[in-house]
Order: C-alpha cells, then structure tokens, then sequence
C-alpha cells in the first residue's frame, strides 16, 4: 500500500527522542524498551511497512514483558508517571462502594466487579467499605489485562484487607450471567484508539505508524482507513467546518472500546455500569479548535502529545467521547442511567459526611484530607474533566452518585 505524508507531532513538552539514552532510566526500562521497539518493526514488516495506531498502543501499553503496563515499572503515584483517584484519596473507592452497595441491597445481593484495577487500591478500599456497611459482596472480579498488575493488585489487596481478600477473583473476561455493580475508573483512556484526520473536501483518512530510517524513530504516513466501523465513525464526526482553522482536523475514534462494551453488555444479567474517565460528550469533543486531537501521553508527572517516543515507557491516552459510548451501550441493550462530573457523582454520593466523619476521628490529618478532597471535586483539578457515565441493565433500583445534577441532556 502507497503511504502518503509523514508528519511528525510537535514535542514541545518533551526532550526530543534521541536523548533517551541520556535519561536517568534505569538499564533494565532501556533494555524493554529496545527490544519494544524491536517487536514492533518486525510486527510492521509483515504489514508492509506501518501499522495502525491502534495497533502501536496496544504493543505500547501491554507487549508481553516489555509493553508498558507489563513491563513491573512503576506507573502509579508519586515515583510513577501519573496519579489516579483511587491513590488520591480513600473517600473516592468508599463513594464507589456505597453506589454498590446501593445495587446490591436492591438486587437482593450480587458481586462487584472491576475492570482495569491498577495497583489495587480501589478494590481493597471498595471491599473495607462494603465490609463497614454489612454489605459484603459475594464476588469481588477482576478483569486485569497485565499479568505483573495482577500480582501487584494481589499483594496490595492482601497486605490492605487481608480477610477479604478470598472474595477476590481475576477473570480474563466479565463473568456470564453476571449480576451487581461494575466499575472502570480510567480504563477506557488506555485503549487504543484510531488516529484519523477528516478532510473538509475529502474522505477521512488513518494516521499510521512507520519506521523512518533518517531519523531512527517512529513516524506518522497518512492513508485511507482500514477498519470499516473506524470508518463510519470517522464520517459521522459533525464538525463545524466554518469554524476550523484548517481544511484538516485530526482527532480519533474508539472502535476497541465500543467492541469491549458490546461484549460487556452481553455478559452483564442485572446491574449498573460506571465508567470513570476524563472526557467529553460528542459536542465539546469535536470542537473546531480541538484540531490536533486529545492524545495525551504522561512521563514523570508530565503531559505531552507525542506517543512516537519512549515507547513502552510512557503512558499512552486519549479522552473518552461519551456520548457514542453511551448510544452504543443502548444499542447494545443497556440503559443509559447517568451521566454526571466526577465531583458532582462523589458529592451526590456522600462525600461530605465521608469527610466529616474521617476529621472527627483524626482532626491531625484536617489539612491534607481537604487538599485530597479538593483535587477529586474541585474543576481546576478532577472534579469536572473526568466524567462518570452510568449504564443499567435489568435494573431500575437507586444509583446515588447521580442523585443531585444528573446531566444526561449533555451527552
Ligand atoms: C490508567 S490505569 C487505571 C488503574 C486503576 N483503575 C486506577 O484508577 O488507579 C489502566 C488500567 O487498565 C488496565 N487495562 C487496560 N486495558 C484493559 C483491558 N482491555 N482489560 C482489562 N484491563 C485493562 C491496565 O492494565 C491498568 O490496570
């Protein structure tokens, strides 16, 4: 196949690639890194020379022993490379909890089960609170791509709720028939995604991945898109064309993580969905000036958006759009329940006596619960760019975190 023009992302956050090697990275990220690299020219042999973003991501991020997520460096907290909610504060896995336990005194009982679980703080929390409130599931599940996360989720549950710890069960899949409260918080910004560019007078095109000799590194080649549903999707983006700057606008669709919701759906008896992730509903999503797309990559605490360089040794993401998520999970025969902020959801499900109760047993400890409390709701930090969309399935019972400013008018 023809490949057309090679563009390179600017690297404006980001020390350019070929001073990897003068980075104080332990031999051992080098080494994975090297023979990443390796595995994904061989793989863009046998493909003529490229393969899809998508494809990269998923070599990136999960290469058995050498993809990011497998490759047992440490990605989370403050000697990784970013911070999520669960690591934040213990307040945000109890306010999870008490949605679960809300759908689980409804139900008549049930199971939680957790997709993309991290180091295992959440599920270790989720079970203490459920445990608090005499509401202790029957099954805790775990469907955890990366075989070194699940060792570490095991050894972090144990030490945190060693009595518990039984309940828990990684599965490769969500279980059939099955019936409770599930939860991904910041899953779905780690699949991959296809890089497309829309063309104001011409059919969409796919952002591919490419070796460039001259450079030693990976590059960007334009072509038509493969994948069919990438294809629709990428036409029935609604662009305001008048008011783009340029005749191209590139952006992304999800085609994996809808074929991961379908699957779900069909797996799911009874219950409630919530999916947790930095977004946007389709109108703020595809704004004119969001032109170069929502791919975020995180090194050391630091956001850039170049994905082509330390590959496997940075995290690769891009903003979740919610609202085809959410007309795909009622094509898929779910119900849409929810959609609200992280703050508003945390808020609506009881934050503010959480916080209130944890003072008063340990008033020493005022100052830093509030700051926690600050980044997890307040706008300027998670509290309005991270989303909770709610999905249901044979259940009509109460979902609190979408008590108080259920926006489902904005997706
Ligand atoms: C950004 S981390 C979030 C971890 C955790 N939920 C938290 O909030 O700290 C993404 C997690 O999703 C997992 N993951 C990514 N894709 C997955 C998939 N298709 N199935 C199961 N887990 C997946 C990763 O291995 C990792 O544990």
């Amino acid at each position: 196949m023809m490949l057309h023009t090679t563009q390179r992302l600017s690297q404006r956050m980001m020390e350019p690639r070929r001073r990897l090697s003068d980075r104080d990275l332990p031999a051992s990220a080098l080494a994975a890194h090297a023979e990443l690299v390796a595995r994904i020219r061989a793989r863009m042999a046998q493909q003529q020379g490229r393969i899809s973003y998508a494809e990269y991501v998923e070599m990136a991020l999960f290469e058995i022993g050498v993809g990011y997520y497998d490759s047992g460096q440490v990605q989370f907290g403050d000697k990784g490379d970013f911070v999520t909610a669960p690591e934040i504060s213990p307040l945000f896995s109890r306010c999870l909890a008490h949605n679960a336990i809300a759908v689980l005194q409804h139900l008549g009982g049930g199971s939680v089960l957790e997709f993309g679980a991290g180091a295992g703080t959440m599920a270790g929390e989720i079970l203490l609170e459920m445990e608090r409130q005499a509401c202790v599931p029957k099954n805790y599940f775990i469907v955890e791509r990366s075989t070194k996360l699940r060792i570490r989720q095991q050894t972090n549950i144990t030490a945190h709720a060693p009595h518990l710890v039984h309940r828990v069960q990684w599965l490769d899949n969500a279980p059939d028939d099955f019936s409770g409260a599930v939860f991904a918080n910041e899953l779905l910004d780690a699949f991959p995604v296809q890089r497309v560019r829309l063309h104001r007078d011409a059919p969409a095109q796919e952002f591919y991945v490419v070796w460039d000799e001259k450079d030693a590194g990976f590059a960007w080649a334009l072509d038509e898109i493969d994948d069919p549903v990438a294809r629709t999707l990428a036409a029935q983006i609604p662009l305001d064309w008048t008011q783009c700057a340029h005749t191209h606008y590139d952006t992304e669709v999800h085609v994996a993580a809808y074929h991961w919701l379908r699957e779900l759906a069909a797996r799911v008896a009874s219950g409630a969905i919530m999916l947790i992730d930095y977004g946007y509903p389709r109108s703020e999503y595809y704004l004119p000036e969001r032109d170069e797309g929502t791919i975020v990559c995180y090194f050391q605490h630091q956001a850039h958006d170049n994905p082509l360089v330390l590959t496997g040794i940075q995290d690769l993401t891009a903003h979740v759009e919610f609202s085809t998520l959410a007309e795909a999970a009622q094509e898929y025969g779910l119900d849409v329940a929810g959609f609200t902020t992280q703050g508003h959801f945390l808020l609506s499900s009881g934050l503010e006596d959480m916080v209130g109760d944890v003072i008063k047993t340990s008033a020493r400890d005022f100052l830093p619960i509030i700051q926690q409390i600050k980044r997890l709701v307040m706008p300027t930090g998670m509290g309005e760019m991270f989303k909770v969309l709610g999905l249901t399935k044979h259940y009509t019972g109460p979902l609190p975190g979408f008590r108080i400013n259920n926006r489902l008018d904005r997706l």
